[in-house]
């Protein structure tokens, strides 16, 4: 999704923000572009390119201090280079960057028009430079003529204003999409993500939607829409540079795969609790009692998010018994749903920023339902919305397919379901046998990436599918889902995940021997139903990859992907993992982009 980065200060603007670029990349993007204020004039250089791209065009030698820049994901008109950001006014005095979408758009280009202004982009941002521009004439101040044009819009912004006649500061807002100042030493950063700031500063201050801040090289101060002044808080985020590059792997999935053992050791660092058989989740701000009152639990996410909510649900209503289920956020939010006054309900979220989870979280605390969440990224939206929750500790996640991330929701998630469980009726004995797997799990997952070549071999063997099925039960469903979705957003293979009692209801027609199918075998209870699956398919010609940690007939399964056993509820962890290298390789025999798959963004900031 689109990035904004911004700076005023001492140096040269100029590689700062096409540095900062570079860190937003991993969001996706389609075109880019930056403004500088030199002389009292803006130099807009944009295009329809990548950054390097930008890079080579920008060139050496602009010495301006100030300037702001933008990766753009196309919503309001083509991914053209005229309609890249930054978009000025006529006069070209203004230049505006801008995350997110306006809703009255179509009356603001026609009240322009009807003023004699004829925008020469399709984009919504290009009205807001003439608007400014417009207010400018009748005020002092560069923030009252953003204020002022603000009030009139619909819809959800971060953005940037530089007024090239203004050459030492920059206006930002907010309503509904991420905007971060970054202090320096005399100098100022901004920018929609963090990742675009840590290699200068680790000192940031998030604003809060519907506000403003000027940020000048030594200063910044914020204001509401009303024009009254707030006081922020100077966050010190726990992410550096280094935690963004890629050292010697190729790609960043790749590199975040391999992070898993550490990622879940940092997660379950100092909150599990041998004595008590727990957890400690200190994030949670409810205290025992109000954990024991709630009647059910319901899990909202997106995309792998809510594959890992469902796992969660299972979780929880295993060793708590409590009633819980999972929905995706983006039905959930338009469905006007019945607000539980019992129920706990929990958004989860690796960038924090989701806009469906963030409007489902809205809805919860408008209708007065209780929501925590589970995010990845610190001083995020939804954490912030959300006030109370569970951090994954996974570190920053770039590459577009989740990974870590996913993995770390579900350590999370197991926690809760301990906690939760540990209040209730799950024993000591029980509950030490979560520890205690939770503690083997890191290890666990070193002995799936030890298997890497093997299972590389399968992915190769089997590159030439143009459709899979992913096939699990119960515990493995949501595996299957999630097996099918990596595969399909960075290979581009058709991939389909079905419960493995529902292939008898239809899918069944679809088996062939162009079809294979990736049938996720527990050594549990439903061991015996899994393997007359397995039949099920091989009778049908149907090729079968078999991933399991049980013995199964050696003529049921075309290929076997073999992963350690830890623990009944959480062997989906590791099988999870095995599937991410399954897809991860299959992508690569194809030469596919792995961090860039086409038409997908890191977080999805758009409705
Ligand atoms: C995962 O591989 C996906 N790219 C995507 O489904 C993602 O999980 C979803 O967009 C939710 O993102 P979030 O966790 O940042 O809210």
């Amino acid at each position: 999704m689109c990035g904004i980065v911004g700076y005023v200060g001492g140096g040269q603007a100029a590689p700062i923000l096409l540095e900062g670029l570079h860190r937003l990349e991993y969001r996706g993007y389609d075109s880019a572009g930056l403004a500088l204020a030199e002389g009292d004039k803006l130099q807009v250089i944009k295009a329809a390119v990548r950054v390097g791209e930008l890079r080579e065009r920008v060139g050496d030698g602009h010495t301006a201090p100030v300037g702001l820049a933008h990766t753009r994901w196309a919503t309001h008109g083509e991914p053209t280079d005229i309609n890249a950001h930054p978009h000025t006014d006529a006069g070209g005095r203004v230049a505006v960057v801008h995350n997110g979408m306006l809703e009255n758009a179509e009356e603001l280009r026609e009240e322009l028009l009807a003023a004699g202004v004829t925008p020469g982009s399709e984009t919504d941002t290009e009205l807001l430079a003439h608007l400014i521009a417009a207010e400018l004439d009748g005020t002092e101040s560069l923030e009252d003529a953003v204020r002022a044009v603000l009030r009139r819009v619909d819809g959800a912004y971060g953005i940037a204003v530089l007024d090239a006649t203004r050459p030492t500061e920059l206006v930002v807002a907010r309503d509904g999409s991420p905007i971060v100042l970054g202090i320096g030493d005399g100098e100022m950063f901004v920018a929609s993500d963090v990742a675009a700031l840590v290699r200068h500063t680790q000192r940031v201050v998030y604003l809060d939607d519907g506000e403003l801040a000027t940020i000048s090289a030594g200063d910044y101060r914020t204001s509401t829409l009303g024009a009254n002044r707030t006081a922020k808080t100077t966050t010190t985020v726990d992410v550096t540079d280094e935690d963004y590059r890629l050292g010697d792997y190729t790609n960043y999935m790749h590199k975040e795969i391999h992070e898993q053992p550490t990622a879940v050791r940092r997660a379950v660092l100092g909150r599990l609790d041998d004595r008590f058989a727990t957890a400690h989740l200190g994030g949670l701000q409810q205290d025992a009692r109000e954990l024991r009152s709630f009647r059910s639990v319901k899990l909202l996410g997106c995309g792998s998010a809510y594959y890992v909510a469902q796992l969660g649900a299972n979780l929880i209503e295993e060793w708590a018994r409590i009633p819980a289920d999972a929905e995706p956020a983006s039905e959930f939010r338009y469905r006007n749903p019945v607000i539980d006054p019992d129920a706990l309900y929990i958004a989860v979220s690796q960038s924090g920023e989701t806009k469906d989870t963030l409007a489902a979280v809205q809805e919860l605390k408008r209708k007065g339902g209780r929501v925590i969440g589970v995010v990845n990224a610190p001083g995020s939206t939804i954490a912030r919305e959300c006030g109370s929750g569970i951090y994954l500790h996974a570190g920053p996640e770039v590459s577009v397919a989740s990974t870590k991330a996913v993995t770390n929701m579900t350590v999370c998630f197991a926690m809760l379901g301990l906690l939760l469980g540990r209040m209730r009726d799950l024993s000591v004995a029980r509950g030490r046998g979560i520890v205690s797997a939770l503690d083997a799990l890191p290890k666990a997952i070193e002995d799936v990436l030890a298997a890497e070549e093997a299972i590389a071999e399968v992915a190769e063997r089997f590159s030439w599918a143009a459709r899979m099925f992913f096939i699990g039960r119960v515990w493995y469903w949501p595996v299957a889902r999630e097996g099918a979705l990596k595969l399909k957003e960075i290979s581009y293979v058709h991939a389909e995940a079905y419960q493995a009692a529902e292939l008898k209801h239809g899918p069944l027609a679809l088996i062939d021997s162009g079809m294979p199918s990736v049938v996720l075998v527990g050594d549990d209870e439903l061991l015996a139903k899994n393997v007359a699956t397995l039949e099920q398919i091989k009778a049908r010609g149907g090729p079968v990859i078999a991933v399991t940690n049980a013995e199964i007939p050696a003529d049921l399964a075309d290929a076997v992907i073999r992963v350690p056993r830890v623990h009944p509820e959480l062997d989906p962890i590791v099988f999870t993992i095995a599937l991410q290298l399954f897809g991860y390789h299959i992508a690569t025999a194809l030469g596919r982009e792995i961090d860039k798959p086409r038409n997908l963004a890191k977080s999805v900031t758009v409705e």
